[in-house]
C-alpha cells in the first residue's frame, strides 16, 4: 500500500512547473486531424442507434455507482472531470484502459465513466469491449447483445446494427464472448480503418477501449499505437510498484500515459486515487 503511493507520487513529481502533466509529444495525435465540426448527419447517425437497456441490479452489483448523481458516484465523476480535462488540454479523443494484471478494474472503470458521461449531455462518449480475452462489458450492464464487436471488426455486420446507446449521449459497442485470435482481429489494418470510419462518423468527445492487460497481452500493446493516450488501473494489495513501473514503460513506447487510478483502496475514504 505504502509502496503503492509512494509510486504515485513519484509519477506525481513528473508535472512540469504549472503542476500540469508533462505531454510526451513526440507521438503526435490520432486525433486532430480528423476533427471536424458535428453536423445534422453526425445527430442523426447517434439518434438512429437503438438504446440499450440495461439491468439496475446488476449495474449495482457489478459497481456501475455513476449511472446516477449520487455520493456513490463522485469518485469516479472526478475522475471522468479529470480525465476529459486532461484530453480537452491535449486534444485527445481515444483513450485505451489497461492495467499490469488481470482484474484491478479496468472494467468497472470504463463502465463508470461512460456511465458518468450520459450525465454530461453536452459532451458524447463511446466504450467498446476490447477485452476479447475476458470480455466483460456486458455482463456489468447485464444485457446480451445478439452481435458482438468483433462481428463489426470483421464486417459481418454494420457498427450501426451492432451498437447500442446507453443514454442519448453515449454508445456501447459490446463483446458477446471470447474471441479465441483476439490480436489477429484487433491488429489488423481494417480495424484501424473501421475506428477511424466511426470516429468520422460518429465525432465523440471520448472514445473508450477496455483492453486487456498490456504485460500479458500482444493485442494491447499493438493497439496503443491507435490511441492518444492511455489510463492505466493499479489494483490496491494486487498491484506493485514494479509492475506499474513496467506498465508505464509499455505504455510511453507506443503512447501517452493519460494517468495512473490506484483502485480499490481498503485503507482510504475514497475507493479510487487518480494520479499523473
Ligand atoms: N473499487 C472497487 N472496490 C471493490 N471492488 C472492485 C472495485 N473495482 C472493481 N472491483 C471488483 O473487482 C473485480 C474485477 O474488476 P474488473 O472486472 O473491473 O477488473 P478488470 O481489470 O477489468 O479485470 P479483467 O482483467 O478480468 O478484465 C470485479 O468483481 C469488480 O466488481
Ligand atoms: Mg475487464
Amino acid at each position: 500500500m505504502e509502496k503503492l503511493q509512494a509510486a504515485l507520487a513519484r509519477a506525481r513529481e513528473k508535472r512540469d512547473n504549472d503542476g500540469r502533466p508533462v505531454v510526451r509529444s513526440q507521438f503526435g495525435n490520432a486525433t486532430s486531424a480528423r476533427k471536424t465540426r458535428k453536423t445534422a448527419a453526425v445527430d442523426e447517425r447517434w439518434a438512429g442507434l437503438g438504446m440499450l437497456e440495461p439491468s439496475s441490479k446488476r449495474m449495482k452489483a457489478s459497481r456501475i455507482l455513476s449511472i446516477e448523481a449520487t455520493g456513490e458516484a463522485q469518485h469516479f465523476d472526478i475522475l471522468r472531470t479529470k480525465l476529459m480535462l486532461e484530453m480537452r488540454r491535449n486534444d485527445w479523443t481515444r483513450i485505451a484502459i489497461t492495467s499490469a494484471t488481470p482484474g484491478c478494474g479496468k472494467t468497472t472503470s470504463a463502465c463508470n465513466l461512460i456511465a458518468g458521461l450520459g450525465r454530461q449531455p453536452e459532451l458524447r462518449g463511446m466504450l467498446f469491449d476490447l477485452d476479447f480475452r475476458r470480455p466483460a462489458v456486458a455482463k456489468y450492464f447485464g444485457v446480451s447483445p445478439v452481435s458482438s464487436l468483433e462481428d463489426v471488426l470483421s464486417q459481418e455486420i454494420l457498427f450501426e446494427d451492432q451498437a447500442l446507446r446507453l443514454h442519448d449521449n453515449t454508445i456501447i459497442s459490446m463483446t458477446t464472448g471470447v474471441v479465441s485470435d483476439p490480436a489477429q482481429v484487433i491488429l489488423r489494418s481494417q480495424t484501424a480503418e473501421l475506428f477511424d470510419q466511426i470516429q468520422d462518423d460518429y465525432q465523440p468527445d471520448l472514445m473508450l477501449f477496455d483492453m486487456p492487460p498490456v504485460l500479458v497481452s500482444d493485442e494491447t500493446r499493438g493497439f496503443l499505437k491507435q490511441v492518444d493516450a492511455v489510463l492505466i488501473i493499479a489494483g490496491a494489495e494486487v498491484t506493485t510498484v514494479a509492475q506499474i513501473d513496467d506498465v508505464e514503460r509499455e505504455v510511453a513506447q507506443y503512447s501517452n500515459v493519460a494517468g495512473i487510478v490506484l483502485n480499490k483502496c481498503q485503507f482510504m475514504e475514497e475507493n479510487y486515487s487518480y494520479s499523473y
